[in-house]
């Protein structure tokens, strides 16, 4: 890795239905960044098992996942992409980090009460310990900038905090690292309740648009997205479904806001629903397209994720060497 440059991290979970939510939240993101900082984008596998997963679709979504970063813009050339489970460096950051962690810190992850109260039935370690390994993720690479979604902020702040914490323990060994949230985008809303996000385990199908959905379902599921008061396009806090819809507009067809509104001032919501659904499926069908002929080239992707992790695991391997020297562990003489 280039040492002048300053380093980019960040990932997605191979849980299937990748969302629209996604991709304008986080993975547009990355590829402005490849220019300009070392980067290294993953995909989280192990994240994904603290939800019972299905083994076969688990292989599936994450060979798709790979493919997708790709169409989406991230160049194996200029970016480290591989596989979190590839690197056993970021499990074993999590122990050590684990020690330093505190249970009440955990336990006011929001995510963790949300998702203990969407999976009653499976409350495991895992999905307490679930930020500690994303903080393991950014901090073994020495991060300094993490695009990500509006409701991963919390989860950015532990890695804060413990980087934080162990430096003044120990010395200052990791960077501290900072998010980049772009505002308009942060956080995309779902289709049917435009005050809770767009969640790719929402269990009504039209509330989410996956990367995945075909133009017509693209379309459909806009048609059918819920609506505010009045007939008016306008950007405001009382009219959160109109408000979400001009979002999704604005990054898909690269139009502010502002002059969204103009566009479709007194063209009711059918004019505008549409061209929302034209906006999208302008972006999506490329991404589909390139996604579809990737994933079938297995060795290329072979290829990829062999080098993206070789290239991972050097600058991993020498943050867990020196934390674990500086924690008074022995190191092994290789
Ligand atoms: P995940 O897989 O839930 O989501 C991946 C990225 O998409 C963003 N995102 C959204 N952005 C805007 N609107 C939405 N409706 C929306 N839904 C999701 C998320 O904020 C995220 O950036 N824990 C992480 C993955 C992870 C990670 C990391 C990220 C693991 N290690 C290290 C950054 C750095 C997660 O579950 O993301």
């Amino acid at each position: 890795m280039d040492n002048v440059r300053k380093t980019a991290f960040s990932g997605v979970q191979p849980t299937g239905r990748i969302t629209l939510g996604n991709y304008l939240g986080a993975i547009r993101n990355w590829r402005p960044l490849q220019d300009e900082y070392n980067c290294l984008y993953c995909v989280v596998d192990l994240h994904s098992l603290t939800v019972t997963q299905v083994p076969a679709e688990l292989r599936k979504n994450t060979m798709d996942l790979v493919a997708l970063y790709i169409a989406c813009g991230i160049d194996p050339d200029k970016s480290s992409l591989f596989i979190q489970s590839h690197v056993h460096e970021h499990a074993e950051l999590t122990w050590i980090l684990d020690t330093i962690a505190y249970v009440g810190e955990m336990n006011r992850m929001t995510q963790f009460k949300d998702k203990s109260r969407k999976h009653a039935d499976n409350i495991n370690m895992g999905l307490m310990n679930y930020p500690v390994l994303m903080a393991s993720d950014i901090l073994l690479y020495q991060t300094d900038l993490v695009p990500v979604g509006k409701d991963q902020l919390q989860h950015l702040e532990l890695a804060r905090n413990l980087a934080e914490r162990f430096n003044n323990r120990y010395s200052p060994t990791f960077v501290v690292p900072e998010a980049l949230c772009f505002q308009n985008g942060c956080s995309i809303k779902s289709l049917q309740e435009p005050t809770a996000k767009m969640s790719k385990s929402d269990p009504n199908e039209n509330a989410v648009i996956t990367l995945f959905d075909d133009p017509d379902t693209i379309r459909r599921k806009l048609r059918r997205a819920v609506t505010d008061c009045c007939s008016e396009v306008r950007f405001a806090e009382d009219k959160p479904a109109i408000s979400n819809l001009l979002t999704i507009y604005s990054l898909t067809a690269d139009e502010s806001i502002a002059d969204a509104e103009k566009r479709f001032d007194g063209c009711g919501y059918g004019v505008f629903k549409d061209a929302v659904a034209d906006a999208v499926i302008s972006v999506v069908e490329p991404i589909q397209r390139e996604q579809k002929r990737l994933a079938a080239d297995k060795s290329y992707l072979e290829n990829v994720l062999k080098q993206g992790a070789e290239q991972a695991e050097r600058t991993a391997r020498k943050t867990l060497d020196k934390v674990y020297r500086k924690i008074g562990l022995i190191g092994r003489v290789r």
